[in-house]
């Protein structure tokens, strides 16, 4: 087989320098929290391919639900000869989403694509054009998607113009001294100068921005949007495509604040490696759009319904909530100790919401000036050592863990000690 090098050669060869590699290695294979390349070195897994296998690599109810439909058919585009794992899988969703209201659930495939999605839908249900997004957050890359991500570089860099009418507010941030009040005055001021509150569709949150940093958006917060939301007739959204089935500690964030969103949009996770995503909604706001209005060839795909109805099974019966819970609450106490460590002054911040957790990187945490290059190195020594893990931020400054939720506190604790000793190397090397 090629080495990690002769494949990074024909890599950069042969795919375009758009797609930005974050580790130096090749993957063979998988199995729950581990991952070995194709020289045979084994990795313990901190990124699980972005937020997506919280269920662990390869989980075997997974590979059997997928081999089942495997041999019963893969694909008929649903709008044409529908299916009822689509039909299981909108009705198990519709359960599981907060609130009260009767739900219904259209299934996609990615998590850009279901943002798009709710912004139709949002807009044929209000008849209005306008949406709010929020500084800092990260909806996805196609056009609509990406004039919501409130993140320049490198996301946005070239790709102008975007579509109209979206308007970004700024995220509460404790750290860098955003209060809530301060946030919600921002949308105020977006109804002063920009936008009148009747004209606006919707407003779009992470309720833990992950592209961003790992900003919580504070629950009280939460509920004030809904507030505002519903004095003006406003939608909102929850853009749950890194938050949800299990990554914060419950099965949705908003669940931490009790808020229930009119529109979910949902993806990675839910189809345990296979590309699947939703929107839930509220069951009249979801039948605005005309029939014919919504779809696409692969949208709902049958091999990636059998697989996230496979997710949910394992989420209910293997207790993966709790288990997030008790995984989240030893990781954070153990960045919490690197935090307080006085070999790391560098950890500005800790923060996060369950599992979900991430380290800020500064120069000094006086002026919590960020120290991009620092994340970057530490994120490269921790693969020479064995341990993926991958940065993210407005500064690009924050380093995140997205590990397995199935992952062992042992193997955690060994992914743990390759971070803290990939630090140190990083420290010495500065
Ligand atoms: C919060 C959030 N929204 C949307 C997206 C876009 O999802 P996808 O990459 O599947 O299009 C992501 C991807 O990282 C995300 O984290």
């Amino acid at each position: 087989m090629a080495s990690n090098h002769q494949l990074a050669e024909r890599l950069s060869a042969a795919v375009p320098r758009g797609i930005s590699i974050a580790t130096p290695l090749f993957a063979a294979r998988a199995e729950n929290a581990e991952v070995w390349d194709v020289e045979g070195r084994r990795y313990i897994d901190f990124a699980g391919g972005i937020a997506v296998q919280n269920i662990g690599h390869r989980h075997p109810r997974v590979m059997a639900a997928v081999r089942a439909q495997l041999e019963a058919f893969t694909h008929t585009a649903f709008q044409v000869v529908p299916y009822e794992v689509y039909v299981r899988l909108a009705e198990r969703l519709n359960r599981l989403a907060p609130g009260s209201a009767p739900k219904k659930t259209i299934i996609l495939s990615t998590g850009a694509e279901a943002i798009e999605n709710a912004i139709k839908i949002a807009r044929a249900a209000t008849r209005r054009p306008a949406i709010i997004s929020f500084a800092g957050g990260f909806h996805g890359r196609t056009m609509m998607a990406l004039a919501l991500t409130g993140k320049i570089n490198p996301y946005k860099v070239g790709f102008g113009p975007f579509p109209g009418d979206v308007f970004h507010a700024a995220f509460p941030d404790a750290y860098r001294g955003v209060s809530i009040e301060q946030s919600l005055a921002s949308i105020e001021q977006i109804f002063r100068a920009e936008v009148e509150p009747s004209r606006v569709a919707a407003i779009i949150i992470e309720p833990v921005q992950g592209e961003g940093g790992f900003n919580v958006a504070p629950f009280e917060f939460m509920r004030a949007l809904r507030d505002l939301c519903d004095r003006h007739g406003i939608l909102l959204i929850a853009d749950e495509i890194q938050t949800g089935f299990g990554r914060t500690g419950k099965m949705f964030a908003v669940e931490h604040s009790n808020v229930a969103p009119d529109l979910i949009a949902i993806a990675k996770a839910i189809g345990g490696g296979f590309p699947i995503s939703a929107v839930i909604g509220r069951a009249e706001v979801m039948d605005a759009p005309i029939p014919g209005g919504l779809g696409s060839t692969f949208a709902g795909n049958a091999v990636s319904c059998a697989a996230g109805l496979a997710v949910l099974d394992v989420m209910e019966e293997e207790g993966i909530i709790a288990r997030a819970q008790k995984l989240g609450e030893h990781v954070a106490e153990r960045l919490r100790a690197m935090q307080a460590d006085p070999r790391f002054p560098c950890i500005g911040d800790v923060r996060g919401l369950g599992p979900m957790l991430a380290m800020e990187f500064v120069k000094h945490r006086a002026s919590k000036e960020p120290a991009p290059e620092l994340a970057k190195s530490i994120t490269a020594k921790a693969a020479e050592r064995g341990l993926i893990v991958i940065s993210c931020g407005l500064y690009a400054n924050v380093v995140r863990v997205l590990m397995p939720l199935t992952m062992s506190l042992e193997v955690a604790d060994e992914g743990l000690g390759i971070l803290e000793a990939s630090m140190l190397d990083s420290i010495a090397k500065l």
